[in-house]
């Protein structure tokens, strides 16, 4: 175990997307010490099967948990939606899917849309637990792949950006939406280019700010877990890819320069 590291939150996430929800989780908790995981080596999952993204996110909690975490969020929707329910029996996670679907339902909304990544949609995991706490509320999903790489080039601003959203969104507002889920860590920074198409009566739900409500809310009520959490206000990040984009990516979505280490999963 990594003496460094003992005491940390982990979070993981297939890329860089991920960085974005913790800047958010970051502020509600600013002591806390975090180690960021990101798997850029086989980014992007939401292209990948069930097995292929369950064997991947197992080895990065592997890893975060051999880092002495006393708790792995998973900030990845993909990676919760196919892989969470069968770690389900580990305590020390915390999924993205659950939150989210609270901070949705709040507004006891009729009709929710999802917009999310081919994975994520497929698994039916937002439907589901949608489901369970609201059996009545209309849900409706599209997949958005095309908005990741548009979000990794820094495009979340450009004309592209815009025709993308307003193709994805489409369907969703022709059923009269009255709350839409951004399902995909990367699709917070769209924010903007999404409140113009879907104007201003639809409830957006961001999940960044979602997650760091949730954590905060989860380490009030468990005291032994805060207590083994360090507050030195450290991050670490760690990448199986250490390329310049982590490092140029990492520091707009995190909105501070960032150093990481490479490692092998
Ligand atoms: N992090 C993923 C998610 O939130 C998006 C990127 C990917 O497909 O790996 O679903």
């Amino acid at each position: 175990m990594n003496k460094n590291s003992q005491g940390a939150i982990g979070v993981f996430d297939s890329g860089f997307g991920g960085i974005d929800i913790l800047r958010d989780i970051v502020q509600e908790l600013p002591k806390h010490n975090f180690i960021y995981l990101g798997d850029t080596a086989r980014a992007p999952y939401g292209t990948r099967t069930q097995q292929t993204i369950y064997h991947f996110t197992e080895q990065g909690v592997k890893f975060l948990l051999e880092q002495g975490c006393p708790l792995v969020v998973l900030a990845c929707n993909t990676a919760s939606s196919q892989a969470l329910p069968l770690f389900e029996s580990r305590g020390s996670l915390m999924g993205i899917i659950k939150p989210t679907v609270k901070a949705a339902l709040y507004s006891k909304p009729e009709r929710v849309g999802i917009i999310a990544t081919e994975a994520t949609v497929r698994s039916n995991t937002f439907l589901k637990e949608i489901k369970k706490l609201s059996n009545k509320t209309e849900v409706f999903q599209n997949p958005a792949p095309l908005l990741v790489p548009i979000v990794e080039e820094g495009e979340e601003s450009s004309k592209i950006a815009e025709l993308a959203v307003e193709e994805y969104l489409a369907p969703l507002l022709k059923k009269n939406i009255d709350v839409l889920i951004l399902g995909c860590t990367h699709f917070g920074v769209l924010e903007p280019k999404i409140r113009e198409q879907v104007g201003k009566d639809v409830k957006i739900v961001r999940e960044g700010p979602v997650m760091g409500n949730a954590l905060k809310h989860l380490l009030e009520t468990n005291p032994k877990l805060e207590k083994n959490i360090k507050k030195k206000g450290k991050l670490r990040f760690y990448t199986t890819d250490l390329t310049d984009k982590f490092i140029r990516l990492g520091a707009r979505f995190l909105g501070k320069k960032i150093t990481a280490e490479k490692i092998e999963l």
